[in-house]
C-alpha cells in the first residue's frame, strides 16, 4: 500500500510523519487486492508467509520484488560439494567468482590466458539463470609473478594492462553483468594506494582501465570497488571525488562497489545509507559487493544476534536508496568463508553456518527484504 510522507512542524520540533490513506482508498485497495489474489496475480497468505506455489521464496525472489538482486561469491574448489551447490544455485540470482577471474588465474604467463576457472562459474551461473559480477580486472593483490618480479617502463606496463583488460573483458563480453574494473585503489586516508600501476602509470590508470573495459564490453556495468568505504570518511570521500571527476570527464563509470567486510569489534558504519545516497546523486549505481560480518571467536548467541542486526541494517540501507542495485555476500556459508584463513581468531561471518544451516542473520535478511 502506498503512503505519502509529509513534513509538519509540531511546536518547535520538525517531524516527518506518514499520512494515513483515507477509508475510501483503503476499501478500494482492499477490493483490488481481493481481485488480484483471486486472479493469481499476487499471492495470498502463502506469499505473505514467504511462499510461492508452495515453495519458500528465496533471498533472490524477495530482493527481486524490490528490483534488487541478492548474490553470493563462490570459488571453484567448493563446486564439488553438492549440498553447497544446491543452495548456491537456488537462493541467489547473482554470482561473483571469488578468485577465478583474478589476474593470477587468468593470465598465469604473459599473453597466455586461462579462462577455465572463470568459465566454470559463468557456465554454472548461466545454467542456474543467474547473472555474474566480474571480479576483478585490476588489483594489486593476486597478481602473477611474471608481472610483479620485474621492473616495467610506463609504456610497457600500459601495454600489459591494456592487453589484459581487453583479453578478459572481451572473453566475458555479454556474459557478465558488471566488472569490478579497479579494486582497492585507495589507502585509508584517501591517498592513492602505491600499487605497481599507480607508481608506474600515475592516477590516470583508473580512467584508462575504465575506458578499455568499456571498449571491450560496452554493456557491462563498470565499477570501482573497495573495503572500508561503507561509512563516509576520508577513503569513501576519495571515491566520491574521483567518481565526480571521472563523470565530469566522460569516463565510463557506472557504479561504486562497497565491499562491506564488516567486523563486530569495529562497529557498524552508521552513515552507510547517507553514503550510498550521495553516490546515487552523482548518477551512479552502488552495490554491497562482498558482505560478511566477522566476529572474534568463539561465536556467542549475543554476537550472532548482533550480526543479524547488522545484516538487517545493511539490507535496509540498500533498499532505502534507489540506485543501490543489489547485495552480494562473500560466499554464503561459514564452511567456505575466507575469513578464518586471513583474520586469525575470527570467523562465523556469513548467514549460513558450517553445516549449511541458516543462522539468525539469514532470517534477518529475509525480514529486511519482506
Ligand atoms: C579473497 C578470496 O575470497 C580468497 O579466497 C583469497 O585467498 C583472497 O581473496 N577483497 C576482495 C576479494 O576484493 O577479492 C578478496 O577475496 C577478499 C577481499
Amino acid at each position: 500500500m502506498s503512503t505519502t510522507s509529509t513534513t509538519s512542524t509540531i511546536g518547535s520540533e520538525s517531524t516527518t510523519r506518514t499520512t494515513r490513506p483515507s477509508r475510501t482508498r483503503l476499501r478500494l485497495a482492499g477490493a483490488l487486492a481481493t481481485v488480484l489474489v483471486a486472479a493469481g496475480v499476487v499471492g495470498g497468505p502463502a506469499a505473505q508467509a514467504g511462499e510461492q506455489h508452495g515453495k519458500p521464496l528465496t533471498l533472490a525472489d524477495l530482493a527481486q520484488r524490490h528490483g534488487r538482486y541478492f548474490g553470493s561469491a563462490t570459488d571453484n574448489p567448493e563446486l564439488t560439494d553438492p549440498a553447497y551447490t544446491a543452495l548456491l544455485g537456488s537462493e541467489f540470482d547473482m554470482i561473483t567468482p571469488g578468485n577465478g577471474m583474478k589476474w593470477y588465474a587468468t593470465e598465469p604467463q604473459q599473453g597466455v590466458f586461462d579462462w577455465s576457472n572463470g568459465d566454470e562459474i559463468v557456465n554454472l551461473a548461466r545454467a542456474n539463470h543467474q547473472k555474474v559480477r566480474g571480479h576483478t580486472l585490476v588489483w594489486h593483490n593476486q597478481l602473477p609473478s611474471w608481472l610483479t618480479s620485474r621492473e616495467w617502463t610506463a609504456d610497457e606496463l600500459r601495454a600489459v594492462l591494456k592487453n589484459h583488460i581487453f583479453a578478459e573483458a572481451r572473453h566475458y563480453r555479454g556474459k557478465v553483468y558488471s566488472w569490478d574494473v579497479v579494486n582497492e585503489a585507495f589507502n585509508e586516508d584517501g591517498t592513492y594506494r602505491e600499487t605497481i600501476f599507480y607508481k608506474t602509470l600515475g592516477p590516470g590508470y583508473i580512467a584508462d582501465a575504465l575506458r578499455w573495459a568499456h571498449q571491450a564490453d560496452p554493456h557491462a556495468k563498470l565499477y570501482l570497488n573497495d573495503y572500508n568505504i561503507e561509512a563516509t570518511g576520508p577513503k569513501s570521500d576519495a571515491y566520491y571525488q574521483l567518481a565526480k571527476d571521472l563523470k565530469a570527464q566522460g569516463v565510463p563509470l557506472d557504479g561504486i562497489g562497497l565491499q562491506a567486510h564488516l567486523a563486530l569489534q569495529y562497529g557498524y558504519p552508521t552513515t552507510l545509507e547517507e553514503n550510498l545516497r550521495r553516490f546515487s546523486q552523482l548518477g551512479l549505481d552502488t552495490a554491497l559487493t562482498e558482505v560478511d560480518v566477522r566476529m572474534l571467536l568463539p561465536a556467542t548467541e549475543e554476537k550472532v544476534a548482533q550480526q543479524a542486526d547488522w545484516y538487517r541494517d545493511m539490507t535496509e540501507a540498500c533498499l532505502a536508496v534507489r540506485r543501490c542495485v543489489g547485495i552480494t555476500v562473500w560466499d554464503y556459508t561459514d564452511k567456505y568463508s575466507w575469513i578464518p584463513a586471513v583474520f586469525t581468531g575470527e570467523g562465523a561471518a556469513l548467514p549460513w553456518d558450517e553445516q549449511l544451516q541458516p543462522k539468525p542473520a539469514y532470517f534477518a535478511l529475509r525480514e529486511a527484504l519482506k
